[in-house]
């Protein structure tokens, strides 16, 4: 059974693998929409027919009380003796934002100069097409694969996996694993493979502020009567100070203050905070925000953050001289190790009930939250997953924390006693995931999938069952 066996068979099925990340990609499968739960429901079948012919047993859908469809199935030939790795991704997507945004249709897939764009290309139909891509080039070189494998697709990572714990009650049997090997970060730049150590956490609220039975006109009552967009704008503004870093009142108290290893500047990128904003494409002359005194990187990865994702009030388009009835905002934290999601919110509500202005009535409707999650990647795992990382990529992996959030990570590694988890993933920071124009670098994609088909060899060799994480 050899590693370069499984690699040459991917090169023959690279072309089938890519078909199917583009007619997955052609599924708006949008969680957070209840008028897409029949995509959700037809990505979930795709992805379970591709499983299945990559040569996993015993695929099948799974669900539990109002939850989307996950996508399970195995391969638990190798014997007791070798390990059970859990391979997962996501089929659900974000929505499309604005279409007209998007430089081609968001669910067709078009390749551009090396990139694949369309949702979810990167984000995390991808990682889902990588998984059954490794576990397929292994099962037709070698007939085998070196360890045991469980392939999890989830439905609603994009909406904060809210069945994640009743799933994994129900399913605790089936998804028993000693590795987590998650296919849903990224890369650090392309070509530079990334092995995830931390996320950070999420919380948020929609917060809407009510003046009016209906909206007046504003020559007759501007001047007197207030005007809820700019009520809720002095709100908004109060949750950062002059920096653009997070003003919330109390918030700070749970967030422990950097150890010396976070605060560890990264060479070639917290010296080079230009590279980073043209990366992100920030515009010329806008500056960064954010303590000037914290590192780039610890700013991204280990520091709450605070964004306004949607803002409601009246469209400039069909405007007219009126005061609205009522403004509102969700408003999206990042959370720091340390910090609750809970108490997080609750922390948001008393600092907007005490600034909302002109007495105007407040509707704070809080979101579910993740804390943030964080281990020490050291040990015969992420030796493997580094291993593999370099031998796919050709490129050492760099290890990263990353300031988004998988909230499926921390309990499910928690549910078989702390195992570890490695992430990977197709992304890199060109991909604007969950932006307009979301792609997927297709060279790096391949790299991933190689380092996939390494680290399933690697893993055999390192991962006992029972063994020392
Ligand atoms: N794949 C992302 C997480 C991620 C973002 C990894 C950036 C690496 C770099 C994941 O699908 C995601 O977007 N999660 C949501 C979670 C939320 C909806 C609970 C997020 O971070 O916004
Ligand atoms: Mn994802």
């Amino acid at each position: 059974m050899t590693v370069d066996g499984a690699l040459r068979a991917l090169d023959a099925q690279f072309d089938g693998a890519r078909a199917d990340l583009e007619a997955l990609v052609r599924i708006p499968s949008i969680s957070a929409s209840p008028a897409h739960a029949a995509q959700v429901r037809e990505s979930a079948d795709a992805t379970a027919e591709m499983l299945g012919r990559a040569g996993l047993d015993n695929v099948r859908l799974a669900a539990v009380e109002g939850s989307h469809p996950y996508v399970l199935g195995e391969w638990l030939h190798a014997g007791d003796g070798a390990p059970t790795v859990l391979l997962y991704a996501h089929h659900d997507v974000q929505p499309p934002g604005v279409v007209e945004r998007w430089s081609s249709d968001p669910f067709e897939p078009a390749e551009r100069e090396g990139r694949l764009y369309g949702r979810g290309s990167a984000d995390d139909k991808a990682g889902a097409v990588a998984h059954a891509a490794a576990v397929a080039a292994w099962l037709a070189a070698a007939g085998e694969l070196p360890c045991n494998v469980r392939v999890l697709v989830e439905g609603e990572e994009e909406i904060g996996s809210p069945t994640l714990h009743e799933f994994l009650t129900a399913h605790l049997d089936e998804l028993h694993a000693d590795v987590l090997v998650l296919a849903d970060a990224g890369n650090w730049s392309v070509g530079v493979p990334g092995l995830t150590y931390s996320l950070r956490g999420l919380a948020g609220a929609d917060i809407e502020l009510r003046a009016l039975h209906g909206p007046v006109h504003s020559g007759m009552a501007g001047g007197a009567v207030p005007d809820p967009v700019l009520g809720l704008a002095r709100v908004l503004a109060s949750l950062v100070d002059d920096a653009g870093d997070v003003a919330i009142d109390a918030l700070w108290d749970d967030v422990r203050s950097l150890s010396e290893r976070e605060r560890a500047p990264i060479t070639g990128f917290d010296d080079d905070p230009g590279a980073f904003a043209a990366a992100m494409g920030v515009l010329p002359g806008v500056g960064l925000v954010g303590d000037p005194a914290v590192p780039l990187h610890a700013r991204l990865w280990n520091r709450p953050a605070v964004t306004v994702i949607g803002i409601d009030g009246h469209p400039i388009a069909g405007s007219s001289n009126q005061i609205v009835a009522r403004a509102a905002a969700r408003v999206s934290l990042r959370l720091a190790p340390g910090q609750e999601p809970g108490r997080v919110v609750e922390q948001l509500r008393a600092h907007v009930a005490r600034r909302v202005p002109w007495g105007l009535e407040l509707h704070f409707t809080p979101h579910d939250g993740a804390p943030a999650w964080e281990t020490d990647p050291r040990g015969p795992a992420f030796d493997a997953a580094i291993r593999a990382l370099r031998a796919g990529f050709g490129a050492d992996p760099v290890l990263m924390g990353v300031g988004g959030s998988i909230p499926f990570v921390g309990p499910f590694a928690d549910a078989f006693g702390g195992i570890p988890a490695l992430l990977l993933g197709p992304a890199d920071p060109r991909s604007r995931i969950h932006g307009e124009d979301e792609s997927l670098h297709l060279g790096d994609w391949r790299k991933l999938m190689r380092a996939e088909i390494h680290l399933l060899a690697e893993l055999a060799n390192v991962a006992a069952p029972g063994g020392p994480p």
